[in-house]
This record gives C-alpha cells, structure tokens and sequence, in this order.
C-alpha cells in the first residue's frame, strides 16, 4: 500500500487564539478529504482552543516546538507531556528558524526526536540547506548529515512512522518554490539516506514532505513526485487557499 499523504500548515507566530479560532473554523470546511491526513501546527498558546474547535472534525493538531523535558524549572518552555494533553499528535522539531535564531543544533533536536516518540508524539522533523549550499552543490550530503544526527538512536519502527520535511532555506517565506525536480531530487536522497541506516521498508514507509512557499499553484506537481508525501506549508497556510493545498 502506497503512502498516505500529509498537509500540514505551520501557523508560525502568527494567530492570537481568538485569531487561531476563527482561522480553524473557516478552514475546517475547506481541508476535509478522505485521502490526505491534514494537520495544523499552531503556537503553544493556540494548542487548547484550536484542539477544541477541530473536534470531530479530520484535521490533527500539532505543535511548532517542545522542550526535552517532562517538567521543571525550564522558564518558558513547554514539555512534550503538555502539548500531549492538551492533545498534539505531532510536534515540529528543528525548523530551519528554530535551528538559525535559537540556535537549536543537530544533537538537542535528536534529544527532542527521542522525547517526542517516548511521549506518542509523532515528530515532523525539518531539514534543509541554504541558498550558499545549494550553489556551493553541497546541499546532498548537508541533508544526509542533518538526517543522520538528528536520528541518532532512533529505531526502524519509530522512523516507520515519522515525518521528515525538507525545506530548503532559501524557498522559505520567499515566495520561490523549490522546482518539482529540485524538491524530488531532495525527498529521494532523504529517502536514500533512511535505506541506508535502516532498512528498505522503513524508507518505504517514512513521510517526506516538501516546504517553502508551498501555494495552490504549485501543490499538485510537487505532491506528485513519487518521494514526495505532502507538504509543510507557512504563509499558505493562514488562508483559505489552504484547503486547495490540501484538495490538490
Ligand atoms: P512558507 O510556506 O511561508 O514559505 O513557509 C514554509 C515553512 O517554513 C513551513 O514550515
């Protein structure tokens, strides 16, 4: 059986929960399908009302970010078994915003991969490169690094069932969308590299999906490449147009 695909929408910080709420409720109309596993991934604060207003609903929620603890005097951070309760399935780990102004490196992210699978939590784990080493022809193996340190310890099965989202920098908030071909160069290599470490069926199974500048346009020719499962999509994701995403 062929992989199920995935849309899901990074909200950023972007939406005040009363914003968050009424962006849910136009969308939830728009994002039903049978056929794509939709998700919207919103700010810690919009967590609780959002899960509310997708009650019933075929849309999962998710968060943008979680600390590698369960609880303490982290001030300002937000544990995996929050986002838990408050009823995440998944969670993003090591944005490429997240990675540049908070500097998160490659060995806290494989301690947050590993958090989130100990709590349930599916992570969407991000990885590109930059516009200097996508010219510099480096962006290959940049990404097989990112992916082999960020997996580091992480079991066949737990990969089985995760999502890695290739999103390179330079097509983030741009406006510039990555070509088919560019994209499916990528996905495929990730894929690849996962053969490597493990096994072919898990990389059968693993969920790559593309972002950066993702719209309504160029949806349906990115999420037909083989190796491309849906897409991480930003701006797109705060408007309506995020239901022809979905319903490419
Ligand atoms: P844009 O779709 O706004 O380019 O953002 C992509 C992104 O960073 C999703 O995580």
């Amino acid at each position: 059986m062929g992989r199920r695909k995935i849309v899901a929408g990074n909200w950023k910080m972007n939406m005040t929960p009363t914003e968050a709420v009424a962006l849910a409720k136009t969308l939830i109309p728009l994002v039903k399908s049978d056929d794509v596993d939709v998700v919207f991934c919103v700010p810690a604060i919009d967590i609780v009302p959002v899960v509310e207003a997708v009650k019933g609903t075929n849309i999962k929620v998710g968060a943008e970010n979680m600390y590698i603890e369960e609880k303490g005097a982290f001030t300002g951070e937000i544990s995996p078994l929050m986002i838990k309760d408050a009823g995440c399935e998944f969670v993003i780990i090591g944005h490429s915003e997240r990675r540049e102004y908070f500097q998160e490196s490659d060995a806290f992210l494989n301690q947050k991969v590993k958090k989130a699978f100990e709590h349930g939590i599916t992570p969407i784990l991000c990885c590109g490169e930059t516009l200097e080493q996508r010219e510099a022809g480096v962006t290959l193996d940049w990404i097989r690094l990112q992916i082999k340190s960020d997996l580091q310890g992480i079991t066949a099965e737990q990969v089985s069932s995760m999502v890695i989202a290739y999103e390179p920098i330079w097509a983030i908030g741009t406006g510039k969308t990555a070509t088919s071909e560019q994209a499916e160069e990528v996905c495929k290599a990730i894929r690849e590299t996962i053969c490597e470490i493990y096994d072919a069926d898990t990389a059968e199974k693993v969920r790559i999906q593309y972002g950066g500048s993702v719209n309504a346009k160029t949806a349906a020719e990115l999420f037909a490449m083989p190796n491309i499962d849906g897409g991480l999509v930003g701006g797109a994701s705060l408007k309506e147009e995020f239901g022809s995403i979905v319903n490419y």
